[in-house]
């Protein structure tokens, strides 16, 4: 039976236990002490015990998979993968591996879940980069099927593969990409809130009409608004901070303003009660107000926003609609464009990472082909000539 050893058993590690043990490998936990991995063990088996009430799986299979869970003994030496997922630091990452390396077997591949470090530091620390490669899972991991598959500067390619089929054999679907800041979900998937947010600070429509216009236009399952006070303020734009102090400061992928007053002021989302939304009300109720007037927009780029939106989607949409669809969607398509002209991963990988990581009705570049290049680029223009920045221009 293959084995694998997973380091830390909080919300990811957990997750990623009791998919592997799902999937007929022996899972061996660690963390601090004792106590937190059987905590671990004990909430991996009522999650599997409620996938049996909802005849998900057999209780045969439960229980299997139940018998394959451990805390780490003193057999890592026999595993063919370590995957840590410990607190997100460096220093704390490399020292607690570090201490493990001598058990380990020469061939055993070491992954690591980081979200923001350099899976390629962290090889070359260890003195291991050629099997130090990301295994990048997204929570709750037995529910969302993407693993960003990440290549550091010196992971051998044969490890790269093994931990690509590691992962599609658990059930995931998988994205090969490179060791580069917010690998691809969490870079490519930023405009699709720091739009909304402009589009709230530039006047131009409520939250609730974005949010409404992306699910019913879109297809997307949350609004920008609504995904963001779920996510929680503080992560999502600590997130944004990190992925744009690391890519240069681009204005794509700048913060927002009435985001980072959001919280500043304590308004976290959902966890605090408000955010976007007030959740102490009955049903949530919308308490940012947008600026007005609404500015008027030219003509030839309500004309692109139409003629795009006409395209992307068999839905009618309002003019005001196709306005805030469009710019939205085009944000999200320039960004994947600059990810592939980057080098972070090929197309079909950027288009299976924020299908799989953000459910998202379409993969960006094949909706980019579907409504047309030349069409996408003249709403990128007409975007460019109001914008105060050069957030719409594309890659060459
Ligand atoms: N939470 C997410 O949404 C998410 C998504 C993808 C990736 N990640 C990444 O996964 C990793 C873990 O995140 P998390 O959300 O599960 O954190 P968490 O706080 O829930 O769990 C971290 C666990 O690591 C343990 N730990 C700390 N020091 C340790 C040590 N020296 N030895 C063994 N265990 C130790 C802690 O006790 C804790 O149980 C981080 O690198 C994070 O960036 C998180």
């Amino acid at each position: 039976m293959s084995r694998v050893t997973v380091i830390g058993a909080g919300a990811m590690g957990a997750g990623i236990a009791q998919v592997a043990a799902q999937h007929g490998w022996d899972v061996h936990l660690q963390d601090v002490d004792d106590a937190v991995v059987d905590a671990a063990i004990e909430g991996i088996g009522k999650r599997l015990d409620r996938l049996v009430q909802k005849e998900r799986i057999t209780a045969e299979a439960a229980e299997a998979a139940r018998s394959r869970l451990h805390r780490l003994d003193d057999g890592l030496g026999k595993s063919d993968l370590v995957i840590e997922a410990i607190v997100e630091d460096l220093d704390i990452k490399t020292s607690v591996l570090g201490d493990l390396v001598p058990r380990m077997a020469p061939e055993t591949i070491i992954a690591t879940n980081t979200s923001s470090l350099s899976v390629g530091d962290l090889g070359e620390r260890l003195g291991q980069a050629h099997r130090c490669c990301g295994m990048h899972f997204f929570n709750p991991a037995p529910i969302m099927k993407l693993v960003e598959v990440v290549r550091g500067r010196g992971t051998d390619e044969a490890v790269v593969d093994r931990v690509a089929d590691i992962a599609a054999s658990w059930g995931k679907q998988v994205a090969r990409c490179a060791d580069t800041p917010g690998f691809i979900v969490n870079r490519v998937a930023r405009p699709y809130y720091l739009e909304a947010f402009r589009i709230i600070e530039d006047g131009i429509a409520t939250p609730e009409f974005i949010d409404d216009t992306m699910k019913t236009i879109g297809g997307f399952r949350m609004g920008p608004m609504e995904l963001t006070d779920f996510i929680g303020h503080d992560v999502n734009t600590a997130t944004t901070r990190t992925v744009w102090e690391q890519w240069n400061q681009s204005a794509r992928l700048a913060p927002s303003w009435l985001q980072e007053s959001l919280v500043s002021e304590g308004h976290l989302g959902r966890k605090s009660g408000r955010g976007i939304y007030d959740y102490e009300a009955d049903s949530p109720t919308c308490v940012i107000q947008v600026a007005q007037p609404a500015p008027q927009l030219p003509d030839a780029l309500r004309a692109a926003a139409i003629e795009f939106t006409r395209h992307a989607v068999d839905t009618d949409a309002t003019a005001e609609q196709a306005v805030v669809f469009a710019r939205i969607l085009a944000a999200l398509i320039n960004e994947a464009r600059w990810a592939e002209h980057d080098g972070v991963a090929a197309p079909a990988d950027i288009d299976t990472a924020v299908q799989y990581g953000m459910n998202y009705p379409r993969g960006l570049l094949a909706w980019r082909d579907a409504i047309g290049p030349p069409r996408v680029s003249a709403l990128l223009e007409a975007l460019d000539a109001v914008a105060d920045d050069d957030r719409f221009i594309e890659p060459a």
